[in-house]
């Protein structure tokens, strides 16, 4: 198997002089997705900003073999960090194409894939952001990191509040991003884990207390149940 891209080993992290992420250590590799998961307030958002430098953080991260946990949030995300936030962040009052413009900060940007991988955007160019559905909102958030050229994309709830066959759409774009960009993806939606993810950790408490195939965990009642407080059974 290849490198990992994200190794991150006993990772700690506090807001406001309150520790949130405890003990974290895991590798993310670099091909697919792989998904975290964890009951809410475990500490999985705060692994992401962790990981960005968006919160005071101790342990060690590489990237491709690199430390960049000693490094501010700017050089992260210039060594190609990429992160759609949870609850989207768009820019409420400006277009879809201005949203898009302002996200750019490589030479290349990848404008016509992301145009190919939604159509839907593309003929909403000139629609404010603020008043698209929850949905397409998503894909500009998605869209956004896509455009550049990033080693790995953090991805937290991507699905959240989203109609579901909004979320199967949602879906189908992270599968496709994946095929050019590994993801490390937080996403309680366990069918959309079943569909998408290769491997997955599981938090609990601020520690990593589960790692393997997503599929062998989502395939465990027992432990699914215990870890994510829901039965992972197939609902089709
Ligand atoms: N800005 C903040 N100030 C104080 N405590 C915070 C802040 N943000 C998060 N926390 C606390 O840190 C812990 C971890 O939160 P975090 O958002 O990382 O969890 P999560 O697993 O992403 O949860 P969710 O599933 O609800 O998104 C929680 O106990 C939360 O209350
Ligand atoms: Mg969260």
């Amino acid at each position: 198997m290849s490198a990992p891209i994200l190794t991150v080993t006993h990772l700690s992290a506090s807001i406001a002089g309150q520790q949130v992420v405890e003990d974290v250590s895991f590798e993310v590799p670099a091909t697919g997705i792989t998904a975290v998961l964890g009951r809410n307030g475990v500490g999985k958002t705060s692994t992401m900003r962790a990981v960005l430098g968006l919160i005071s953080r101790r342990g060690k991260v590489l990237l491709a073999g690199e430390r960049i946990d000693g490094l501010p949030t700017h050089r992260i995300v210039q060594r190609g960090v990429g992160y759609v936030p949870e609850d989207r962040e768009v820019f409420a009052s400006l277009t879809v194409a201005e949203n898009l413009a302002l996200a750019e900060r490589d030479s290349k940007p990848r404008r016509e894939f992301v145009a190919e991988l939604f159509p839907d955007l593309m003929a909403r160019r000139s629609q404010l952001a603020g008043t698209l559905s929850g949905g397409q909102q998503q894909m500009v958030s998605v869209a956004r990191a896509l455009l550049n050229d990033n080693r790995i994309l953090l991805v937290d709830e991507p699905t959240k509040g989203l109609a579901p066959k909004i979320v199967g759409d949602v879906a189908r774009a992270l599968q496709e991003a994946a095929k050019i960009v590994p993801i490390l993806l937080v996403e309680q939606n366990l069918d959309v884990v079943r569909a998408l993810a290769d491997g997955a950790i599981v938090i609990a408490g601020g520690r990593v207390v589960h790692t393997g195939k997503a599929r062998d965990i989502l395939d465990d009642d027992a432990l699914t149940t215990r870890l994510l407080g829901v039965s992972a059974e197939v609902h089709s």
